[in-house]
């Protein structure tokens, strides 16, 4: 077979890939080889409308099946790859087949973290990452009434927001001392604390879970550090994620905490390149942020504007990922959406009232990331006035008699 652009991981990045190389004019042999049996699909709705029964899986894949067959894509599922041989440009699978390349990309994404406690494994013990995952999720919801979720992160909370939605007992035990903490401000955090409560959902915050206690095999409660048990029929753990690096660091590439790349999504190996949840890059948001410089970025929008600039450059049109990271939240009748990255010391200036309203974070005197909260016009606004780095200052942030819009536009 002749080398061509093999792609590993199927999901929301790799897709991206596959389909913006063909949109680019690349004709030579592209595959995509993945792990999971389904096509392609969004995972978003898994903790929404899939979750709450308003869209079934047809409705999440990315493409019908026709299109790949369309554009040329040869479709590997249920395939996981298991080693590279970089010498040689071949692609190992689990299945002993091999997959010769001219280049190899890796959109092979992030993973749950496991919950390191006895009672983890019992039957009633959730997960949520994939289709799979989220069908067990959705049958296991009516096992029982109460439900207890570890995490107060973006899926405990979309994911206990659909399970009150059903008038099921719901309460999250989360080890901060506010949920979103790794996302958003004090202030936004404490808007959805609020919102998740008037939907009847009860938090444990600054809690530890020792252990999980069965009978029969099955769920029974949640032992606390302080001592609490908290009945529970479902569990479910939402605690973050860790990136499938491993098949890069096998092959000897650089890959701690996510796969190394330039800001061009280049591995130090001229034929890998690497995006999506598993990559760690340089970005031009990460000034001030604790670390490196280097970002990974677990969203939807990371992984298609990661998968257009890839397939640009694999198509003779080189450019660095420079993308502003934004990101959504649905959580009953509120929405938030996020423009920019934050830290935890940045200064926070409000505009709006009530549900409505923004959050504006100022690192070095510059708008960094803007919180919306059922305010989409300032997000868009946000998104503009980062990007193209026009001065804000914390007192015109305040100042409800400033049209950010004109300010924005340049008007
Ligand atoms: P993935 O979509 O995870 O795809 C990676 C694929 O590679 C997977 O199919 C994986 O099984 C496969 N793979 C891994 N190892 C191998 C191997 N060795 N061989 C073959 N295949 C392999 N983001 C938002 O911006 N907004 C949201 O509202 C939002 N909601 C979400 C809700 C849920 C429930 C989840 C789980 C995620 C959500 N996200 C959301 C995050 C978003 O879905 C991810 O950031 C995005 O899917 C990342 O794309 P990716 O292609 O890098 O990784
Ligand atoms: P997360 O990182 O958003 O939140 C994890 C939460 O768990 C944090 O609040 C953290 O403090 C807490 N935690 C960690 N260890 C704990 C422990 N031992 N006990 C109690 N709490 C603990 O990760 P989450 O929610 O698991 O989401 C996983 C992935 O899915 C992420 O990549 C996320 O971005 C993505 N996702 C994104 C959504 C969105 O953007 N709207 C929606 C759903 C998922």
């Amino acid at each position: 077979m002749e080398p061509g652009i093999v792609v590993v991981g199927a999901g929301q990045a790799g897709f991206q890939v596959a389909a913006s190389l063909r949109e680019g004019g690349y004709r030579g042999p592209l595959a995509m080889v993945g792990d999971e049996p389904a096509l392609p699909y969004q995972r978003p709705p898994l903790s929404k409308a899939y979750l709450a029964g308003k869209t079934d899986a047809e409705g999440l894949a990315l493409r019908p099946a026709t299109f790949f067959a369309d554009h040329d894509i040869a479709r590997h599922a249920a395939s996981p790859a298991a080693a590279i041989d970089r010498d040689q440009r071949r692609l190992h699978l689990a299945g002993g087949a091999s997959l010769p390349y001219a280049h190899l990309v890796l959109a092979t994404g992030a993973r749950n973290r496991p919950l390191p406690v006895p009672g983890a494994d019992l039957a009633g013990v959730h997960q949520l990452r994939g289709l799979a995952d989220a069908d067990g999720l959705k049958a296991a919801l009516a096992e029982g009434p109460r439900i207890v979720v570890v995490g107060a992160g973006f899926i405990g909370l979309e994911f206990a927001a659909v399970a009150a939605g059903r008038g099921l007992a719901v309460t999250v035990v989360e080890a901060a001392d506010r949920p979103m903490a790794r996302a958003v401000s004090a202030d936004t955090a404490a808007f959805f604390r609020g919102a998740q409560e008037a939907m009847g959902v009860r938090f444990a915050f600054a809690a530890g879970v020792t252990e999980i206690l069965g009978r029969e095999g099955r769920v029974r409660a949640v032992a606390l550090a302080d001592g609490r048990e908290l009945d529970a029929d479902l569990v479910v753990i939402g605690i973050g994620v860790v990136p499938n690096a491993e098949l890069a660091a096998a092959a000897g590439l650089p890959a701690a905490d996510g796969v190394r790349v330039d800001a061009f999504l280049a591995t130090p190996d001229p034929a890998i390149s690497a995006l999506g949840d598993c990559a760690r890059f340089p970005s031009p948001y990460a000034h001030g942020l604790p670390g490196d410089g280097t970002v990974r970025i677990e969203s939807v929008q990371n992984a298609i504007d990661q998968g257009r600039c890839l397939a640009a450059r694999l198509t003779g049109k080189p450019a660095a990922y420079t993308a502003l990271p934004w990101f959504w939240s649905d959580q009953g009748p509120h929405k938030l959406q996020i423009a920019g990255l934050s830290a935890p010391g940045d200064m926070a200036v409000i505009r709006g009232e009530g549900s409505a309203f923004s959050v504006f974070r100022f690192r070095d005197g510059h708008l960094r990331a803007v919180e919306s909260v059922n305010r989409a016009g300032d997000h868009m606004i946000a998104r503009r006035l980062i990007t193209a780095g026009i001065p804000l200052t914390p007192d015109q942030a305040a100042d409800p008699g400033l049209d950010l819009k004109t300010l924005a536009l340049g008007r």
